[in-house]
């Protein structure tokens, strides 16, 4: 049977594997980006985003003739729209590219398409693609509208796109069955049916719970420093409880989806969002916390030395082993540690360079500072012999 078309809208770190995947399986892919710098690198077979597999991918899916991107969506079988989903000012839910990547598509969509929203949405949003469609002109009552979130985890998309479990919620039952059939069509994971506002929730919802989560490591961390306990000896104790399984406590949390996404959950929330608001306050209070914490080690050493201290700013993504600075909590730690006017060694295994720093080996920065602030626990930090440091990750600890 000839595979159909498909149509994917944005070709960043969802849009791209999912476009050279589906293309990989037989699929015609049409693939769309606003950047035309990222249009044309695809058309060459290469990549603009650091992901393991994708290349290979890309590459086959471009030289195969299923894959070609362009500036602007074609009639296709399937839409899917994979654009970002940020916040603004004040954790105000951003929608825009999610509504201005609707009305790109409005001219080409036809009776029987489905048209799929994987971004992260607040709930309510797939409803909204709804009447911007309707609003452009398109009889809505003739497609199959559905949200189908991603919860693929960087650095393994390729597997995950294939072997995670999907959830898929349409506008109507009809677009729930019939666009569930379209995922089974190259998921291994099961594809789970509910309606479009569950399943936007249900995204919210697993970023929020890991939030909260890790809300409660960072505050025991907190508290544990009050109390003069070690945390990790603490969580490791408290874990061997058969039905207990804290997290463990860094300096924030970070990434473009747990530091974001809780947001959409308490801007419709209101005053009900307690928890939710609260972990999110509790975990960005932790930064603060580090900064703090930080400054004070360098007074005390400035009392002690009669010099300034230099900080070793060990870590900048926003996670262990991995080169992605979005929303980090130790970049903006490392940024405001120098603004305010420390000595400060930035230290990031996984990036070469960096505009605003200049990055220092690893072992070069703990021999030159004063104090050794562990910021993210990299694997190569975990043999480091040092005895001058501030440990807020638990790469020496945990
Ligand atoms: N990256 C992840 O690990 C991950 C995981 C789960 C969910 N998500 C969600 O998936 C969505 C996409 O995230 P991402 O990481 O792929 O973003 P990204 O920033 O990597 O890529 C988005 C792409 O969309 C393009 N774009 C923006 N507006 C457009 C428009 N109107 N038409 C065509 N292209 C447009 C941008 O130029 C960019 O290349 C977000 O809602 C995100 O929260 C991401």
């Amino acid at each position: 049977m000839q595979k159909r078309k498909v149509c994917v809208i944005g070709l960043g770190y969802i849009g791209l594997p999912t476009s050279a995947l589906l293309a990989n399986r037989g699929y015609m892919v049409h693939g769309v980006d606003v950047v035309q710098q990222v249009v044309d690198t695809i058309n060459q077979g290469n990549i603009h985003i650091v992901e393991p597999e994708l290349d290979t991918f890309v590459q086959a899916a471009v030289h195969s003739g299923k894959l070609k991107a362009d500036i602007k969506p074609t009639e296709s079988d399937i839409f899917i729209i994979a654009v970002p989903t940020p916040f603004y000012e004040g954790y105000v839910p951003n929608i825009d590219y999610v509504l201005s990547a609707t009305r790109s598509i409005a001219p080409y969509v036809k009776a029987g398409n489905i048209v799929i929203l994987e971004s992260t949405s607040p709930v309510g949003t797939t409803d909204q693609m709804e009447a911007i469609l309707k609003e452009n002109g398109v009889d809505t009552s003739k497609l199959f509208i559905a949200h189908c979130p991603e919860r693929v985890l960087p650095g393994h998309i390729m597997r995950e796109l294939v072997s995670n479990d999907r959830i898929v919620g349409g506008t109507t039952p009809e677009a729930t069955k019939i666009t569930a059939e379209f995922y089974r069509e190259f998921v291994q994971g099961e594809v789970l049916e509910t309606d479009a506002k569950t399943a936007e929730m249900a995204k919210l919802t697993e970023n929020s719970f890991r939030d909260t989560n890790i809300a409660f490591a960072n505050e025991l961390s907190m508290l544990c420093d009050k109390f003069n306990i070690n945390v990790w000896e603490l969580i490791k104790l408290a874990n061997r409880h058969p039905r207990v399984n804290i997290l463990q406590p860094g300096a924030g949390v970070g990434g473009h989806c747990i530091a974001v996404d809780p947001w959409f959950i308490v801007h419709a929330g209101g005053e009900m969002a307690k928890m939710i608001r609260t972990a999110r306050e509790v975990n960005n209070y932790k930064t603060e916390w580090v900064i703090e914490k930080i400054k004070n080690a360098v007074l005390q050493f400035e009392i002690q030395n009669g010099r300034k201290a230099k900080v070793a700013c060990m870590g900048l993504a926003f996670k262990p082993n991995i080169d992605d600075l979005r929303e980090s909590p130790a970049l903006y730690i490392t940024r405001r540690l120098k603004a305010d006017g420390l000595d400060i060694l930035a230290v990031e295994p996984n990036i070469e360079s960096h505009k605003e720093f200049e990055i220092i080996e690893y072992k070069e920065a703990t021999q030159k500072a004063d104090i050794v602030a562990f910021l993210v626990a990299h694997k190569e930090f975990k043999c480091l012999d040092v005895n001058n440091e501030l440990d807020f990750c638990g790469v020496l600890n945990a």
